[in-house]
């Protein structure tokens, strides 16, 4: 390569992402180089925890100062990867004002605030870059806002939290409990001390805010995705599910119906046989189906420390030799779209209920859903007496009527139970 130019990047924290930034950096170097012309250097690291620093890194390169970082006019990319939402909006603000171009892999934040920092960026001509926000490695926000310009996205699903993913997967193959098996998760590492924004669907309603955006072109909140999470699943519930031909798994689901959008993130049932049920442990998967594509899945390693830097790095290195900021850089969200109901969407579920295992009691059941226009296609009973169980699979129904007919049920003495309700995909 004849031109070489050197870039050098400052570092918003130094943690389990920050840190596999910095180490990418240095065994990446020569062959970036190499291939791009891009002479890639560290030029600071912002860390106010000096624990986290090992010794190897050089300590002039380490401030705990934001300013040493944002007033070096010899930083030209800054990356946050301090994750919250209050400095590392101010970091990304105040850089952008600055003149300086910005990647970060804060999914809260671009969720929350993205429209605020987006503008900024088109105002001030930076980038703004945000692949590792969303299912670490895959490099699923260059391909849909790139490879997908003219596919007409119209449904996107993805599985795009690790954490809930690892869990239920260990539920289905092992057959153990939910309980168990996050304590074992966290001792290996595979869940954080703190499970909340996972096992919550916090983290992947964030994602699929961030999706649903890109694919529609329109900008959708933090604040406009209805979430679950999976506390409440049972061993009991993947044991039926698996009985009946479906693996249960965290699904985003973001469709564009009549012209408004609607996104959602639930534990779900999906038949063994369609490509999200074979997505195993910590993996993450994007489901993408459009008028002009039919469908495509992208999967791979959702997070972690070294796959989302391949993100981090791949967007710093793509800003390297991006002379203007486009259209491919800017804000992608030029429409905007009302949100769709969520009762008018059609879906169909899975019931589970304790009955009492008397004449008449499925009559009484079937008659409440019936009246409520919702049609079952498939039930099994398990136990006798007092412990038995039905579990119901319905036909795809509004929402509404489904969750009207629920309500109903709820009074029905022989209804030993409240109802658990899982979506079917
Ligand atoms: N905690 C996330 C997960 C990774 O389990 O997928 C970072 O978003």
């Amino acid at each position: 390569m004849d031109r070489q130019r050197i870039v050098r990047v400052g570092l918003l924290g130094f943690g389990t992402i920050g840190s596999s930034v910095y180490r990418l950096i240095q065994k990446e170097h020569d062959q970036i180089l190499e291939g791009t012309g891009v002479d890639l250097q560290v030029g600071r690291v912002l860390e106010i925890d000096s624990s986290k620093i090992p010794a190897d890194v050089p300590q002039d390169l380490v401030t705990s100062e934001f300013s040493q970082v944002v007033d070096d006019p010899s930083i030209d990319i800054v990356v946050e990867v301090i994750g919250g939402t209050d400095a590392a909006f101010i970091f990304l603000d105040t850089a952008m004002r600055k003149g300086k171009n910005v990647v970060t892999a804060n999914k809260q934040l671009l969720a929350s605030r993205g429209e605020a920092l987006f503008t900024l960026a088109r105002d001030q001509k930076r980038h703004l870059r945000f692949e590792a926000a969303v299912a670490g490695a895959i490099p699923v926000i260059k391909v849909m806002r790139e490879s997908m310009i003219a596919a007409e996205l119209h449904t996107v699903y993805g599985i795009v939290n690790g954490t809930t993913n690892y869990i239920l997967s260990r539920m289905y193959n092992e057959e153990g409990d939910y309980a168990e098996i996050l304590a074992n998760a966290q001792e290996l590492g595979y869940a954080e001390a703190d499970p909340t924004a996972d096992v919550g669907g916090a983290d992947a309603a964030a994602k699929m805010a961030i999706l649903a955006s890109i694919a529609f072109h329109s900008r959708v909140t933090l604040g406009q995705v209805a979430y679950s999470g999976i506390e409440n699943v049972t061993l009991a519930d993947v044991r039926y599910a698996k009985e009946l031909g479906f693996v249960v798994k965290l699904v985003g689901a973001a469709r564009l119906i009549d012209d408004r959008v609607s996104v959602r993130v639930f534990p779900a049932l999906l038949p063994v046989g369609h490509p999200l049920s074979a997505i195993y442990g910590s993996n993450n998967a994007v489901f993408l189906q459009g008028d002009a594509i039919g469908e495509i899945m992208l999967m791979g390693p959702g997070a972690g420390g070294v796959p989302t830097a391949t993100a981090v790095v791949s967007d710093i290195v793509s800003i390297a030799n991006t002379k203007s900021v486009g259209f491919l850089q800017s804000c992608s969200c030029y429409r905007r779209l009302g949100m769709y109901p969520a009762g008018e969407v059609e879906s169909a579920f899975f019931i589970k209920v304790s009955v009492a295992d008397q004449a008449g009691v499925l009559a009484q059941i079937a008659s409440v859903f019936g009246e409520h226009s919702v049609s079952i296609a498939n039930m099994i009973q398990k136990g006798r007496g007092d412990e038995a169980e039905l579990v119901l699979i319905t036909h795809p129904t509004k929402e509404k009527h489904f969750f009207a007919a629920i309500e109903k049920a709820k009074t029905l003495q022989c209804c030993k139970s409240e109802p658990m309700t899982l979506r079917v995909l």
